[in-house]
């Protein structure tokens, strides 16, 4: 079969489009609302919490990650957009089997400011970096992080792209984020990997099932260690293999310009485009060039 999506049916019974993409990692997302808009009675921010399974990473050195969320039914942006947009900040929580009942239930849309990890019947615990006091984002609320989930990861809001679509859904907010905080419980870890036979991940398939990631194969890339660095995601290795090929332009750049360098890249080219960037509340640009500039010395 053959179909153009929005020119010629595809005749089946079901749309087939995220039956497709299979399977999908969920983003399980925490956020806070900003003060100015905070609805509870105390004042303190409301807490949310909601899955979204167009989510993934998008590099490793720093890292990055995007959730993808749609327009509601009534055609408005997305309570956790809202909240990361308005305080920079999220927490990404790892959605496994044995949460998969408050993952389905923090779904559910509610009235912004209810307290959608009392309502999954969810324990907190806090964010240790975002609001913790120290360091570039010590400052401002700590994000609810689910407690029984093994993995979190703290996040800055790096930018919005925003896709248009049919109404009411079909507008997309692609909200990409630069992790600044990674939990991972002990007891996920066997001989120093994080093993999925513990944490049982949930994966968003088509229609209104579910996969569970519980079984595993290994493959290699052949050749170049260095590509298989890649595909590990092994940040140190990257920062090693980066530091003769880029020493002397890094230090050329700073030199010049320390807050804006623009360093980026093993091959040394500087990418004019991160000049200026914007890298979240919290964030001064240049610090992930200087974090680079840091681990090539
Ligand atoms: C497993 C799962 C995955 C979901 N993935 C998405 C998604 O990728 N994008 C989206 O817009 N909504 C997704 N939803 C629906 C949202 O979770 C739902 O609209 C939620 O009420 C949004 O909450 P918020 O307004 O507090 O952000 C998903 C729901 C479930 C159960």
């Amino acid at each position: 079969m053959f179909y153009q999506p929005g020119l010629t049916p595809h005749n089946l019974p079901h749309d087939p489009f995220k039956a497709c993409v299979v399977p999908r990692p969920i983003g399980w997302i925490s956020t806070i609302s900003p003060p100015s808009s905070s609805t509870t009675d105390n004042g303190n921010p409301a807490h949310n919490l909601a899955p979204y399974s167009q989510f993934n990473n998008l590099t490793f050195d720093p890292p990055y990650v995007m959730f993808a969320a749609n327009q509601t039914t009534t055609a408005s942006r997305k309570d956790t957009v809202l909240n990361a947009e308005a305080t920079g900040r999220f927490v990404w929580n790892l959605a496994t089997y044995d949460l998969r009942d408050a993952v389905n239930a923090s779904a559910e849309q509610v009235d912004y400011g209810v307290d959608e990890f009392e309502r999954a019947g969810l324990e907190k615990e806090y964010s240790t970096v975002l609001g913790g006091g120290e360091g570039p984002h010590g400052d401002g609320e700590r994000v609810p992080m689910v407690k029984e989930s093994p993995i979190k990861f703290e996040c800055v809001h790096y930018t919005t792209l925003r896709l248009p679509g049919n109404p009411p859904m079909g507008s997309v907010d692609v909200v990409v984020g630069r992790v600044v905080g990674v939990h991972i419980a002990e007891w996920a870890l066997m001989d120093g990997k994080v093993d999925v036979r513990k944490t049982r991940p949930i994966a968003r398939l088509g229609y209104y099932e579910y996969a569970v990631v519980e079984d595993t194969f290994e493959m290699r890339i052949p050749g170049d260690g260095l590509a298989l660095a890649g595909l590990e995601g092994n940040a140190m290795a990257n920062s090693a293999a980066g530091k003769g090929k880029v020493e002397e332009k890094a230090k050329e750049q700073l030199e010049q310009d320390p807050l804006n360098s623009g360093l980026s890249g093993v091959d040394g080219q500087v990418d004019k485009r991160q000049v200026s960037t914007d890298f979240g509340a919290g964030t001064k640009p240049g610090d992930v060039e200087r974090l680079m500039f840091e681990a090539l010395k």
